[in-house]
């Protein structure tokens, strides 16, 4: 004699390892977002993409297809007289069985309801946190061009440190210093050289290694009535940063201390005989001097990253700027 079976029902699957892969996918894509766009976050996706179909996939089988019956397992329970066996009309009422043809059960329902609740939810909650997370840093990222005066105003061979407002909306936030040193003339041309006071360290503001001659301080307005500062400087040591003690010379290169460069520069142009500064650019070295320089020039980089040789691979690429 058998016990009664009150589970003559096939199985359901076991537990699918498909979520977790899914949810790899898109840590994988956020970590690719800020690492590596071009390759991780692509890698992710695909991931997820695939993951993601599996898991519905394998989610939604019951309702595409009529399940394989499964044999429960059966066991032979020995007999006993004095304790028979409870009969299944008594005691609480189980759930009814689905009705023929009845396709979505109640239990079916309440569990996919439940389900795509909270999937809906958790989209309301996360996506936009990770919107605003993550967008800004690829929007309203432009170096707009900034009037620094007429060129008269830069004698030829000496240093100035020029602070000016790259955003004048934005106010003091805004407010940027560049050590610009007229070259004189080249090919017929005005030569000037614009190096970033932003350390190429961890980003502090490096100082001329020289007198600084506040005592001739300048205020001249730019084409657009914005404010630029210009002292005279003699950075005959190059310059230091006090944050780490960074060092470079006249030049900007890296003479000592932790930077992994030399100091950024700025793209210029001379426009109805004013200087206009354009965007910043990152450098490695300079090789030579003044007009004369040979500049090995690459994409504006965050301070502290490499942008040659093989560590460049290691740093995040940077969100356009
Ligand atoms: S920030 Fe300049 S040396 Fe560290």
């Amino acid at each position: 004699m058998t016990e009664p079976q009150h589970e003559e029902r096939p199985h359901p699957p076991g537990p699918s390892l498909y979520p977790i892969a899914f949810a790899a996918g898109v840590a994988c894509i956020l970590v690719g977002l800020i690492v590596n766009p071009t390759l991780i976050a692509p890698i992710g996706a695909a991931i997820a993409v695939v993951f993601g179909f599996l898991w519905a996939r394998d989610a939604t089988m019951e309702y595409r297809r009529v399940p394989e019956p499964i044999e429960p397992e059966r066991r032979e329970v020995p007999v006993k007289a004095e304790a028979p066996a409870i009969p299944a009309h008594r005691g609480g009422a189980a759930m009814p069985e689905p009705e023929p043809g009845e396709r979505f059960p109640r239990s079916k329902f309440l569990e996919a309801s439940t389900l795509g609740l909270g999937a809906v939810i958790g989209g309301l909650v996360t996506v936009p946190a990770i919107g605003f997370m993550v967008v800004p840093a690829y929007v309203k990222q432009g170096y707009p061009s900034v009037d620094l005066g007429p060129l008269e105003n830069f004698t030829e061979g000496k240093w100035f440190v020029t602070s000016f407002f790259q955003h004048p909306d934005a106010g003091e936030v805004s407010r940027r210093t560049a050590y610009i040193r007229n070259n004189g003339s080249l090919d017929g041309k005005p030569s000037f050289t614009i190096i970033s006071n932003r350390c190429a360290h961890l980003g502090c503001p490096v100082q001329p290694n020289g007198p600084v001659q506040d005592d001739q301080k300048k205020v001249v307005k730019g084409e657009h009535g914005q404010r630029v500062t210009m002292i005279p400087a003699i950075p005959a040591g190059g310059f230091g940063c006090p944050c780490h003690g960074g060092q470079y010379d006249p030049e900007g290169n890296r003479t000592a201390g932790p930077p992994v460069r030399g100091l950024d520069r700025y793209d210029y142009e001379i426009k109805n005989g004013r200087l206009w500064l354009l965007k910043p650019y990152s450098v490695t070295t300079v090789v030579g001097q003044g007009k004369d320089a040979r500049i090995h020039k690459y994409k504006l980089t965050g301070p502290g990253e490499h942008v040659d040789g093989w560590e460049q691979i290691l740093y995040p690429l940077q969100p356009p700027h």
